[in-house]
């Protein structure tokens, strides 16, 4: 067996799949969820048990574990398989699988990492971590918070990367590309990061992709470096913490979004772990998209400055477009998350969290401190700097009822409101797209999923339906052709072997045909399927037969017609027979 059949074997790709996207279970064989893969409200994304396969109805994604986590993960199959095989505890044959030159270069990247996080964690505990120790313990933070979020110190000398990374003969290119040296005119190396706490940044299936460096002190600019991106790092696709706090953002149905490093820390050890932060950028579509795979409720807590607010504004209008529930946290006494949680304690970050208002609510009482209520001019300000936020919207039911309520809670009269809404209510496109459906009939569906079956009976099936002309009249007649291949091949028939002689519309209607049914068919089912076919056969040679018995006859061709005749008389009697 290759390596990678093996592989597959040995994982569930429900559980892979499970690790990013709420499934639900849709029938004895099936998952269901909303698809990681585009936009949608009402699930179209499936994952079949048995086959072992993903497909969103919706989007035609589809493939199976492979082609999932290389989708998800915007990686290469070796890395897909390299993954996997790590995560399941399966060694990775040296050899028999070439790395491409991208997904070599990506490895060494991780190893340095890796190397760098133990070089970090060293520099924290010994004599030259002093300070940033000192710095850790004035600004509360436990030594088991330390050790759960893997934080380090990098140490002044910024000579220690190179040489450790030359020991490890990784090559000049490779150290170059790994962003945690830099060049000098000279074309000599330095540790990009030097005498600053170190917080390491994971991708979602918990791997070390960067990191951000603390400066100790307040004289030392800038506050935070990060790194910059490479090969394993992108920032617009990353959220800080996610790999750790997925898991709690499923299970609580919610996700807290806060600014910054210390922050999502902080509040992580308060005991809110369904905590994320941006690092240090702003909000991105494809981190939205990231934090909706777990669910769909957010609540916004940034710092609670000018910039915070108006970074909230930001958030808000991105999340929206991503059909999110947004609320927004507010904490008095001008304390951000990290300080809220350690002065005032977990309870009463806990309060702050249920009373958090719904975004709207909170835009326009920020509406309500910057524009005067009492002037028109102030109303239409106002209705104006809401109006974004509606056409956000993309329910157009959800948008009215939102224009209602905030015409009361505001107190300007429900007309003006509405009027002033509905151009913005109606002009925004409804983007539902549906693919054109294709149906295979019953009868197809039942024999399909009786070939796949696994059991005695599907060799059976196909030398039966070998027989039948009627399955060149079938919607899924390139899937019984590749059946039938497979079968004279002598080759054993799983819904892999059929799926991968396929073009992408007919794995589509395989899936379809594979996910429709919930049920196994009895043998009687299966060979009553069969024999329907051949009677509808029968009667179309009948009816053909007859036709060419008049030509014959018009024609005046009458030994041609004595024989068509008695094939038609013998069909007869051979259907007779078989009743
Ligand atoms: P503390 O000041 O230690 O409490 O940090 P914080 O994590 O609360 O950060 P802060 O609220 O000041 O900033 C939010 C986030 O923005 C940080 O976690 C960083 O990711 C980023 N950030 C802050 N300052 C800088 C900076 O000077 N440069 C860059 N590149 N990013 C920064
Ligand atoms: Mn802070």
């Amino acid at each position: 067996m290759e390596f990678k059949d093996h592989l597959k074997s040995s994982v569930d790709i429900v559980s892979v799949v499970g690790e990013y996207v709420r499934l639900q279970k849709a029938g004895s064989q099936a998952y269901k969820g909303l698809c990681p893969f585009h936009n949608e409200k009402t699930p179209s994304f499936n994952v079949h048990v048995t086959k072992q396969f993903f497909k969103c109805f919706s989007c035609g994604a589809g493939g199976d574990v492979f082609e999932f986590v290389m989708k998800i993960e915007g990686i290469s199959f070796y890395e897909a398989l390299k993954s996997l095989a790590e995560k399941n505890g399966i060694p990775m044959p040296k050899r028999s699988i070439v790395a491409d030159e991208d997904s070599k270069l990506r490895e060494a990247v991780f190893h340095m990492h890796e190397l760098a996080q133990e070089s970090f964690r060293a520099s924290l505990k010994e004599p030259v971590g002093e300070a940033a120790r000192a710095y850790l313990v004035r600004r509360g933070v436990a030594s088991e918070t330390v050790e759960q979020f893997g934080l380090g110190y990098s140490d002044r000398s910024g000579r220690t990367f190179l040489r450790l990374f030359e020991q490890h003969r990784f090559t000049a290119a490779q150290i170059e590309e790994s962003g945690l040296v830099r060049k000098r005119d000279d074309g000599t190396f330095y540790d990009y990061f030097r005498n600053r706490l170190m917080f390491p940044i994971h991708n979602e299936s918990g791997k070390i992709v960067g990191f951000g460096g603390r400066a100790l002190s307040a004289d030392d600019n800038p506050k935070y470096l990060n790194s910059p991106e490479t090969p394993i790092y992108k920032k617009s696709r990353l959220l800080y913490n996610l790999h750790r706090a997925k898991e709690a953002i499923r299970k609580e149905d919610q996700a807290i979004l806060v600014e910054g490093y210390m922050d999502a820390i902080g509040v992580t050890a308060a005991g809110f772990r369904g905590v994320v932060a941006s690092c240090g950028t702003s909000l991105t579509t494809d981190q939205v998209k990231a934090l909706k795979r777990f669910s769909p409720r957010i609540v916004v807590n940034f710092d609670p400055d000018a910039a915070g607010a108006r970074a909230a504004e930001t958030s808000i209008a991105l999340l929206l477009e991503e059909d999110m529930q947004v609320r927004i946290m507010e904490l008095d006494g001008g304390l951000d998350p990290d300080e809220y949680c350690k002065e005032r304690g977990a309870e009463a970050y806990q309060e702050r969290l249920h009373v958090a208002k719904g975004y709207f609510y909170w835009l326009a009482d920020r509406a309500r401190k910057k524009y005067d209520m009492h002037t028109s001019e102030g109303v239409v300000a106002m209705l104006k700097f809401l109006m974004p936020a509606v056409q956000r919207v993309s329910d157009k039911l959800e948008r009215m009822a939102i224009a209602n309520d905030l015409a009361g809670y505001i107190g300007v009269e429900r007309g003006l409101v509405l009027d002033s809404f509905r151009k913005a209510i109606s002009e925004r496109q409804e983007s539902t797209f549906q693919r054109p459906k294709i149906e295979i009939r019953p009868d197809e569906r039942v024999l399909l999923n009786a070939v796949l079956s696994g059991d005695e009976i599907s060799g059976e099936i196909v030398r039966e339906l070998r027989s039948i002309d009627t399955v060149e009249r079938f919607t899924s007649r390139r899937i019984f052709h590749a059946v039938f291949a497979i079968e004279a091949a002598g080759e054993p028939l799983s819904f892999d072997q059929v799926n991968a002689r396929l073009e992408e519309a007919d794995r589509h209607l395989l899936a379809e045909a594979v996910l429709r049914e919930d049920v196994q068919f009895s043998r009687e089912e299966v060979l009553a399927a069969i024999e329907s076919m051949r009677r509808s056969e029968t009667q179309n040679q009948r009816v053909q037969l007859k036709t060419r018995i008049k030509e014959s006859e018009r024609g005046g061709r009458w030994e041609e017609a004595l024989r068509l005749t008695s094939e038609l008389q013998q069909l007869e009697r051979a259907g007779r027979e078989r009743r």
